[in-house]
């Protein structure tokens, strides 16, 4: 990073970005997992649901994306007469990189009559070739949303399908990928963190390797297990304000600590998986969103035809929503 994108420290760093803000009449979205200093800085945080909902009805003309790439190119797709900005291209995402448009086409052919649902972490081109778009936060509902006799294919994420399974009793195809971050997230891993903590409440997010697991044995009523509630990452820091429980375990990446801690000083908030850290999203940082915003850099646009395809896939979500 050369020296000339932190002037004089930290205070100019905050007090330089606003000004460009200002000046660009820029919007700065961050997702729940970004570094303490550039959630501080962001207009707003939130899930990968909120922030398609925020790109989609801000008036700023520059949307300064602290995410990773499939998130920018889904702004950009709901939002092309704007300027979506990413401070680093470097963040990608290990789950959208489990799948491609070429992969997904030969999957098709296979199930010509299929429905395909997309989660969000897939690149505009695969979203070009889905049906419908889902996230974490409404995945469950768009499921439900399509008549019972058609058969789905789900993608990328595995535990995510696993999990809409169980909770719509319906049968999917299902694409075999993962993030290595919530993938890690394992029954044995937390096990130990469960025992040390039975008076705090357990948050998961579905793209974790225990998911369907602990859902089931919590379902069953096992007095072993505390209680547990499975949620994205917006839902988790709702559940946390709206809740009177004192102590929460949390398995997800552990950027979302921040947040809930701040929200929430007097209640306690431990990570099962302490190195449970997503380096994508981590690659961001203020220096970075100074120098987006001063050079306006990098911009992700997505070519028109890909994006008019893509879009109707996310459209179906964010009308369901
Ligand atoms: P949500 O914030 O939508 O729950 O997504 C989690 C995630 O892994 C995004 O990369
Ligand atoms: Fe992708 Fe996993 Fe990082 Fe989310 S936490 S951006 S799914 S690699």
């Amino acid at each position: 990073m050369p020296a000339t994108i932190r002037p004089n420290g930290r205070e100019d760093l905050v007090a330089g970005v606003t000004r460009l803000k200002r000046e660009r009449n820029a919007v700065i979205l961050s997702h729940n997992y970004q570094i303490p200093e550039v959630q501080d800085i962001a207009d707003y945080v939130g899930d990968s649901l909120g922030l398609s909902q925020v790109a989609a009805r801000t008036e700023a003309d520059v949307i300064v994306f602290c995410g990773v790439h499939f998130m920018a190119e889904t702004a950009s797709i709901i939002s092309p007469q704007k300027k979506v900005l990413l401070p680093d291209l470097g963040a990608g995402c290990s789950l959208a990189a489990t799948i491609d448009a070429d992969k997904l086409r030969a999957w098709k052919k296979e199930h010509p009559k299929a429905v395909v649902v997309s989660y969000v972490n897939t690149t505009a081109e695969v979203k070009a070739e889905s049906d419908y778009a889902c996230t974490s936060g409404n995945a469950v509902k768009v499921v439900n949303s399509i008549p019972r006799d058609r058969e789905i294919l789900f993608l990328p994420d595995m535990f995510l399908g696993a999990y809409v399974m169980e909770k719509t009793q319906r049968k999917m195809e299902v694409w075999p990928g993962e993030c290595h971050v919530h993938a890690g997230i394992t029954p044995d891993v937390i096990n130990r963190k469960l025992e040390e903590h039975r008076d705090a409440e357990f948050l998961v997010h579905p793209e974790c390797g225990c998911v369907t697991q602990f859902l089931y044995f919590s379902e069953k009523g096992d007095f072993n297990l505390p209680m547990t509630q499975v949620y994205s990452t917006e839902g988790m820091v709702r559940h946390a304000r709206q809740s009177s429980a004192n102590k929460f375990l949390v398995a997800t990446e552990t950027g979302i600590l921040h947040r809930m801690r701040k929200e929430n000083p007097d209640k306690t908030f431990l990570p099962v998986k302490e190195d449970a850290v997503c380096q994508y999203m981590k690659t961001i940082t203020l220096e970075k969103v100074y120098r987006s915003l001063r050079d306006m850099v990098y911009e992700v646009k997505v070519p028109k035809e890909t994006a008019d395809r893509a879009r109707l896939s996310i459209e179906r979500m964010l009308q369901l929503a």
